[in-house]
């Protein structure tokens, strides 16, 4: 039993009496201890995905249209998507934590940044002895590589760097001791040296942790170097899934070929998702068919009457091989 398991999630946005599908008819999981990327380009429904698993898409306008969102710890079972009040709230607490690429989306400037570490280690519950609150507080500082935590524990969050702001970030979303990291493109405003350590600080953590993570980047290096299993959205489609080293040798699905080809070398660690031709439509323009067609190489290597069912039907996602899922009518 994965111990998140999504399965057939919409979630729609509700603009000037229009429902615009953010994410449609999503189904993916993650294991226990499991490194979960989540790629595709710009708008096609990763951070939507991410924050419906606490339930954080801002509601309205979103709408959680169908599906559920299951995680199962030891022997309870969250159905996050009918979860009450209070249930919620300890489901954020306890089980689930983000990090952003922006650190002021979590730092408050006001606070100290020690204190706001022992604030996250005070809601979860078990603990609320000052002394023992403070000595997790500079182990977790240590943890995540801070430097004379002790001193810098009493910053706030402007009087430190980028790359130690992000520590403190991921400091926090430690402290909360949680089951699933939750990280949507953490490294993205980074210089590359910073980044390297922050992706290294997190597979670290995971090793000693046991912690699953989501990982949302642009960059298949990062994919390639950090997943166990990769999650390929378009439009917001899951249009392919599968473990990560098939997903970069062997992908099926066409989009995710044209992004890998796109890449010249994909263990640059610079290299950004390159640009394939074409844009990915809007939500408010999705075609009746798959929403890949017009930039698709395989659809245009097709006579017009097998293109007739690209133009007319939505693939189902289906499972090609072992393990390995895809979206797309003709793809073998
Ligand atoms: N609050 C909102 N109201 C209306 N539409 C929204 C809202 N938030 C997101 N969307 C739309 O939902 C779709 C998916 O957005 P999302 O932020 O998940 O994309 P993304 O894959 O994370 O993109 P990026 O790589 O740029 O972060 C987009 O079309 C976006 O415009
Ligand atoms: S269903 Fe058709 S348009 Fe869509 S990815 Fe497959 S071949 Fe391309
Ligand atoms: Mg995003």
């Amino acid at each position: 039993m994965a111990m998140l398991d999504v399965k057939d999630l919409s979630v729609d946005f509700l603009v000037e009496g229009r429902k615009l599908p953010a994410v449609s008819n999503a189904s993916f999981s993650v294991e226990k201890g499991e490194i979960l990327a989540l790629v595709g380009e710009s708008g096609c429904g990763k951070s939507v995905s991410c924050m419906a698993l606490a339930r954080l898409v801002p509601a309205p306008p979103g709408v959680y249209s169908s599906g559920s969102i299951t995680f199962n710890h030891a022997d309870r079972k969250y159905d996050v998507l009918k979860l009450d009040k209070k249930n919620l709230r300890e489901f954020r607490r306890h089980r689930i934590s983000y990090i952003f690429q922006e650190p002021s989306a979590s730092l408050n400037p006001v606070f100290r940044v020690g204190d706001q570490i022992a604030e996250s280690i005070l809601l979860r519950g078990d603990t609320d002895d000052s002394i023992k609150v403070i000595e997790e507080t500079v182990s977790v500082l240590r943890q995540v590589g801070i430097p004379e935590p002790e001193q810098k524990m009493k910053c706030y969050p402007h009087e430190l760097s980028g790359g130690m702001q992000q520590r403190i970030m991921i400091a926090m979303a430690l402290a909360s001791k949680p089951d699933l990291l939750v990280a949507d493109e953490p490294t993205t405003a980074l210089d590359v040296t910073i980044q390297a350590q922050i992706l290294e600080l997190l597979r670290e953590i995971r090793n000693q942790t046991g912690m699953s993570i989501i990982l949302v980047t642009h960059n298949l290096g990062i994919v390639a170097d950090m997943a166990d299993r990769v999650v390929v959205m378009y439009a917001g489609h899951v249009v392919e899934t599968a473990n990560a080293k098939t997903i970069l040798v062997e992908p099926l699905h066409p989009y995710t070929r044209a992004l890998i080809s796109a890449v010249p070398k994909l263990r640059h660690q610079s290299e950004k998702l390159a640009t394939i031709p074409g844009n990915v439509p809007s939500p408010a323009n999705y075609p009746k068919g798959c929403r890949f067609f017009g930039r698709c190489q395989l659809a245009d290597s097709l006579t017009a009457d097998k293109q007739e069912l690209c133009i007319s039907t939505v693939p189902e996602i289906s499972e090609k091989r072992k393990g390995h899922f895809c979206r797309c009518h003709y793809s073998k």
